[in-house]
């Protein structure tokens, strides 16, 4: 399998997002975010750190941009730190932060990389969660647009495909269901606060109506004009029935519907899916007739960030997937990685919730063609994370041969869904160009191509899965 197996035209590129890769975090005007607040306070990031520095990206990206230029790739997702450009989340706009995502697209595009951006990876401005609590009030959508377009103004001659959301499923429920991620609000019996859940739905509520706001601005007024793109990322883990029975099999799909469904029904169909209807009551929001309009077929492609596949069950209890809350306890669907036998579904990664298993991608991939009408698909990330500890020297970190088997295995996946399925995807983005700041993992894990001496200066070095992608994107 190489470049040269996949349709002439398909891109390839590597993902990351601001807090993860910046740092800078009190340069040059930076408002703070829901992420400094969260990092700094709650106690919860498993090695204690922060990203106030991180990969270092907005000193480094001039270096890093060479990186993917000797990899080969074709483009690079990043995403734009909303406090950099409204340091107050609205108002008064930050100049040297529009100079600086300036300088990144230039810096792209001079060296032939074309730009993905992401306008919301999760850094909400500290001063919109002060205000009305952030995603929870139906104010943000009206600044989000306002944020939105100002990136379309000010980028939008040079960018070309806009993802608004990143995971708005990860971000909803372990920001304010779990509290693992920011702004840590839960909303669970885990939680001092105890209730039935109603904030994950009334965010993704908001989330969607903002997308719905700010994809029909795009299309009246820059779309044409500006030639591009725009669409949302939405984090999809595959499901299989535990077992055959009946009952598993409905929680198969309960399970997606509260995943994908929650998120991908209203943007293609215009409103949620039935089982969430039924199963979560008046909890679940309404769209009124002109909002659902706005919504359906909002999206001009859908993009995925594919990882792991879960078992699904009715009946079971307490299993890693329900602790990290994969499936909204609503849906009666519990996520377990281990069959009856207690076998995992598949090798695991760094990561706990991250089981290899290649042929989730072209299963996910068929699920979206058949139920959503075959709409253009990009694969916004994929990839897998090894452990990082000081006791294994960095001469064996580089030696990746894992992630080479899973890339080469998701991708012949992926090639397979494409070309013997029908399926209409047009990139693939893997996660991630260097290892980074994993969110509440802090700097245990390590997602790179390239590796990062977090003791010596930040330095990258190469691990072998980049020899092999140079390899893979080389043949023509
Ligand atoms: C996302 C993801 C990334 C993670 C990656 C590995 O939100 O897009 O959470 O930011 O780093 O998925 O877990």
């Amino acid at each position: 399998i190489s470049r040269a197996s996949f349709p002439k035209g398909f891109v390839f590129g590597t993902a990351s997002a601001s807090y993860q890769y910046e740092g800078a975090v009190k340069e040059d005007g930076r408002g703070p975010t829901i992420w400094d607040t969260f990092s700094h306070s709650t106690g919860i990031i498993l090695d204690g750190s922060n990203a106030d520095v991180a990969v270092d990206e907005y000193h480094r990206y001039v270096e890093d941009i060479q990186l993917m230029k000797d990899l080969g790739m074709d483009a690079y997702r990043f995403s734009i730190a909303w406090s950099r450009i409204f340091p107050n989340g609205s108002g008064e706009i930050n100049q040297a932060g529009v100079d600086h995502y300036n300088n990144l697209i230039n810096a792209l595009l001079a060296k032939g990389i074309e730009p993905y951006v992401t306008l919301y990876h999760w850094d909400l401005p500290q001063a919109l969660e002060d205000k009305y609590i952030g995603w929870l009030d139906r104010q943000i959508i009206k600044d989000f647009a306002l944020y939105a377009e100002t990136c379309f103004e000010k980028f939008g001659d040079r960018v070309k495909h806009w993802i608004t959301f990143n995971e708005p499923h990860s971000f909803s429920i372990q920001g304010y269901y779990t509290g693992l991620e920011a702004p840590g609000r839960c909303s669970t019996v885990l939680c001092p606060s105890g209730n039935s859940s109603t904030e994950p739905y009334i965010v993704a509520h908001n989330v969607l109506l903002s997308h719905a706001a700010v994809a029909d601005i795009y299309r009246k007024n820059y779309k044409d004009k500006q030639n591009g793109s725009i669409g949302m990322s939405l984090d999809v883990k595959w499901y299989v029935p535990a077992t055959n029975a009946t009952e598993n099999i409905e929680a198969t799909q309960r399970a997606q519907d509260f995943q994908l469904g929650w998120f991908l029904d209203p943007l293609v169909f215009g409103d949620y899916p039935n089982s969430m209807r039924s199963r979560v009551g008046t909890r679940l929001p309404t769209f009124t007739e002109s909002e659902s309009a706005l919504l359906k077929g909002s999206l001009d492609f859908v993009g995925i960030n594919h990882y792991t596949t879960y078992y699904a069950s009715e009946n079971a209890t307490n299993t890693i997937g329900d602790l990290l809350n994969d499936v909204v306890s609503d849906a009666g669907a519990h996520a377990i990685p281990f069959d009856k036998d207690g076998k995992p579904i598949g090798d695991m990664a760094n990561s706990i919730w991250l089981y290899i298993v290649p042929y989730g991608m072209r299963s996910v991939t068929n699920y979206i063609k058949q139920k959503y009408g075959n709409p253009l698909v990009i694969i916004t990330e994929n990839g897998m994370d090894d452990p990082n500890s000081i006791l294994i020297p960095i001469e064996d970190a580089l030696k990746d041969e894992k992630r080479i088997k899973y890339h080469t295995d998701y991708l012949t996946n992926l090639l397979a869904a494409i070309k013997e399925d029908g399926c209409n995807v047009k990139g693939y983005f893997a996660w991630s160009l260097l290892d980074n700041w994993e969110w509440s993992a802090g700097y245990t894990s390590r997602f790179g191509l390239y590796f990062v001496d977090y003791n010596d200066n930040l330095k990258r070095y190469p691990k072998n899965s980049v020899k092999w992608f140079k390899n893979f994107l080389a043949s023509a």
